[in-house]
């Protein structure tokens, strides 16, 4: 197995191969916001927080990197199971900590679907603390409510 890879910040133009990854990955969730046209917009706010890693020319691990002012936000890192194992995802997600330090943003979340046992053990594992439950994410998705008249 190659295990020499490189990283480098995501591109627009990766989209499609970053759909196809994303597609394939359990345990990330995507949904009408993953089109080219919310990811130019996601990049283009968030410049320099978002890394794919690149093994033989081909994006074998990606991250998504996010920040609002307050808090910081990842998302959508994964690694292509025969890549696993091999410390990529956390070159990746270290990458897009320090990203936001240099920001200035020094606390950062993301969401684990309940049933992603596996991705929980793995951000407890390398230090990443479960907030209280005592709150709920709500959201409001406009496409389906007319709360905007
Ligand atoms: C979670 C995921 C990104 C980890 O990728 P990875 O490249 O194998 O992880 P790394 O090799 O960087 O692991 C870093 C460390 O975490 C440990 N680790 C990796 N997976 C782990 C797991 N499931 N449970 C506990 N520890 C784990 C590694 O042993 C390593 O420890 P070390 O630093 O002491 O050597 C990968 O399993 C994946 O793509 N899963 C599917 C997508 C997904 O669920 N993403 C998370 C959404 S919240």
């Amino acid at each position: 197995m190659n295990t020499n890879y490189t990283i480098r910040e995501m591109k627009l133009t990766d989209h499609q191969d970053l759909i196809e990854l994303w597609e394939s990955t359990e345990g990330l969730c995507l949904d009408e916001e993953d089109s080219y046209d919310n990811m130019k917009i996601f990049l283009d706010r968030n410049v320099g927080l978002s890394f794919v890693a690149i093994i033989d020319g081909k994006i074998i691990g990606t991250i998504k990197g996010a920040q609002d002012g307050r808090r910081g936000y990842i998302s959508h890192i994964m690694v292509l199971p025969q890549h696993r194992g091999l410390g990529i995802a956390k070159v990746l997600y270290v990458k897009t900590l320090a990203a936001l330090k240099a920001q200035g943003i020094w606390k950062c979340n993301l969401y684990v679907l309940n049933q992603n046992t596996k991705a929980m053990e793995f951000w407890k594992k390398n230090g990443w603390c479960e907030l209280d439950r005592e709150f709920s994410m709500l959201q409001m998705d406009m496409r389906k409510n007319n709360a905007t008249g």
